[in-house]
Formats: C-alpha cells, sequence, structure tokens
C-alpha cells in the first residue's frame, strides 16, 4: 500500500515537471537547471562579438557588459557598433569597449589582420571568449531554386569566415592555454528548414567544424560550445554537449594518427586484449 502511494506521488510529481517543462521551459533542461550567468567566468574578461551591431549580437554585448567582460564588437558597419558602444557606455560607464569593424567574407588575409588587432586590445590580453554571432541569411527561397551567387554569398560568411577567423584564433588561445568559443547555431543546423536550405547548410556545417574541433582539442583544455539554444547562461557555464564524439574525442585522434578505425565500438568499451 505504502509503495503504490509512493508510485502515485513520483508520478504526479513527474507529470508536473513535465507540464512545467512543456509550458515554462524555454531552453534545454541541461541549460535552466544551471541558474543564472556566472559573473565569476567573465567579468574583467574579453569577450569578442561578431555581429554586434544589431539582433541578438547587440543585446548579448549588452549583457556582457553588465556582467563586467570587455568588450569587442564587430560586424561591417562600423556607425551601428559605434551606437552600441554608446548605448553601453550610458548604461555602463566603465566598460570598456572596443570597436573593430570587419566582414567576415574578407578573405584569410584581412581577418588575420582583425585578429591581430582584436589580440592586442585591453593592453595585449587576449580573447577570452569568441562569440561567433555574425550570419548572412538569405530570403527564404526554395531549396533548388538558389543560386550559385546566394551560395557563395552564405557560406563565405557563415562557414568560411567563421571557420578561418577560427583557426586564426585558436593558436593563441592555445598558446595561453585558455580560451572559450560560443557558436550561434540555429533549429536550422538541427532538422530540415524549408525555405532555408542554404543557411540550413551552412548552420550543419558549423556544427560539424566545432564539434570536430572541440573533440580534437578538449586535451588542451579549449572548449569549444556547440549549440543551437546558446545563450550567455551556456556561455558563462561552460556547458558542453554530451556527445560519444565528445567522450572519446582524444581515442579517436590516436586511432586516425594510427590510420585505425575512427567509429570502433573499441574507442567506447575499450578492446579486449588478445591472449
Ligand atoms: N534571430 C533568430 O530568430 C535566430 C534564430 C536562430 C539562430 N539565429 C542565429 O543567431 C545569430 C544572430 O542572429 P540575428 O537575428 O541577431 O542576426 P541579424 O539581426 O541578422 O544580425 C546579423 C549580424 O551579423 C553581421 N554581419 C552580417 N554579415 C556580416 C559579414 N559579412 N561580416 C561581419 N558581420 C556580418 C551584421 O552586421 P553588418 O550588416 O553591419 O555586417 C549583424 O550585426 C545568427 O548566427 C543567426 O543565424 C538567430
Amino acid at each position: 500500500m505504502l509503495l503504490l502511494l509512493l508510485i502515485a506521488v513520483l508520478t504526479a510529481v513527474a507529470a508536473f515537471l513535465l507540464f512545467k517543462f512543456a509550458t515554462v521551459v524555454d531552453g534545454d533542461l541541461t541549460l535552466v537547471s544551471r541558474g543564472p550567468p556566472r559573473r565569476d567566468r567573465v567579468d574583467g574578461k574579453v569577450v569578442w562579438i561578431t555581429g554586434a551591431s544589431r539582433g541578438i549580437g547587440e543585446v548579448l554585448a549588452m549583457q556582457f557588459a553588465n556582467l563586467g567582460a570587455k568588450l569587442i564588437l564587430s560586424a561591417r558597419t562600423k556607425d551601428e557598433l559605434e551606437r552600441v558602444k554608446k548605448n553601453i557606455l550610458s548604461k555602463n560607464p566603465d566598460s570598456r569597449v572596443e570597436v573593430l569593424p570587419m566582414d567576415l567574407s574578407a578573405g584569410e588575409e584581412s581577418l588575420k589582420e582583425v585578429v591581430h588587432v582584436a589580440e592586442s586590445f585591453f593592453s595585449n590580453a587576449g580573447v577570452d571568449y569568441m562569440i561567433h554571432n555574425a550570419a548572412f541569411e538569405r530570403p527564404k527561397r526554395g531549396a533548388l531554386e538558389e543560386s550559385e551567387e546566394g551560395l557563395k554569398a552564405t557560406l563565405n560568411v557563415n562557414v568560411f569566415g567563421t571557420i578561418t577567423l577560427t583557426r586564426l584564433l585558436a593558436p593563441y588561445m592555445l598558446d595561453r592555454g585558455t580560451g572559450h568559443f560560443v557558436v550561434m547555431s540555429s533549429a536550422a543546423g538541427k532538422v530540415p528548414a524549408p525555405g532555408q536550405a542554404i543557411y540550413s547548410a551552412s548552420k550543419h556545417a558549423l556544427n560539424g567544424y566545432f564539434a570536430s574541433l572541440r573533440s580534437e582539442k578538449r586535451e588542451k583544455r579549449v572548449s569549444v560550445e556547440r549549440c543551437v539554444e546558446l545563450t550567455i547562461i551556456a556561455a558563462t557555464h561552460g556547458l558542453k554537449e554530451a556527445w560519444i564524439s565528445y567522450q572519446v574525442g582524444a581515442k579517436r585522434l590516436d586511432a586516425a594518427a594510427k590510420k585505425g578505425n575512427t567509429y570502433s565500438w573499441n574507442l567506447i568499451f575499450g578492446s579486449k586484449k588478445s591472449a
């Protein structure tokens, strides 16, 4: 009888939590279970945000400033970045904010220069958090109707620019032994997005790249966040996805170096030693 009562209570509690999750919660359970952003992780740190001239990037900049971060704001439109900076300083007069205009599609040489400048700000402090937020999104169009020009425009910014910036910045972080990439993906990077096939392809590409990078580099303590719902909370808590590829990343690299099977079950469960 007591057992039945216990089961009934637990079922009611589970049903209540499920109901709350379905109706109230606006992020995944890992994310919402972490509480508010951790100021201690970001206070005084250098946070570089691309796409900071409007939208999510602008709000991210304001919230990071509220948490005491030193900011580098990037996008193509300098006037808009100056507006965002002015707005931040009007609310947080002690904030340290640098404006660094750049075009993610400008190619490696140009991005190299931009990375060099970003690293030199705040007395050569170096970038602690790189927030890859900028993106190019075309008007909705059928997957077969997209032109080569549209394909290149999207991939140049969302994929080539973002990955190149990462390749150029990561060595500085590795030298310092610390650094954090935050990538704004999208639901379109997870599930089909009718009318947004190229944008969706670009986000899938980013997810693939950063999941692989994270898998490779975790041994060196540079954590790489890939997420759809990533927000400043996830960033400041350092959340990671619990993927098998993440768990076995280092072993996979070893297997690849030895030209072994990088998808072997042995990477997860270990292999029996032959007699
Ligand atoms: N809004 C949503 O509902 C939503 C949903 C899922 C995911 N996301 C993702 O969240 C991020 C922000 O979205 P959002 O809606 O806030 O974007 P947005 O309002 O369209 O802003 C895009 C930002 O990227 C910058 N940008 C565009 N092309 C650039 C280039 N070639 N080089 C450098 N910067 C460039 C823009 O500034 P300039 O034009 O001045 O360069 C702007 O600051 C994106 O990655 C997006 O895919 C958004």
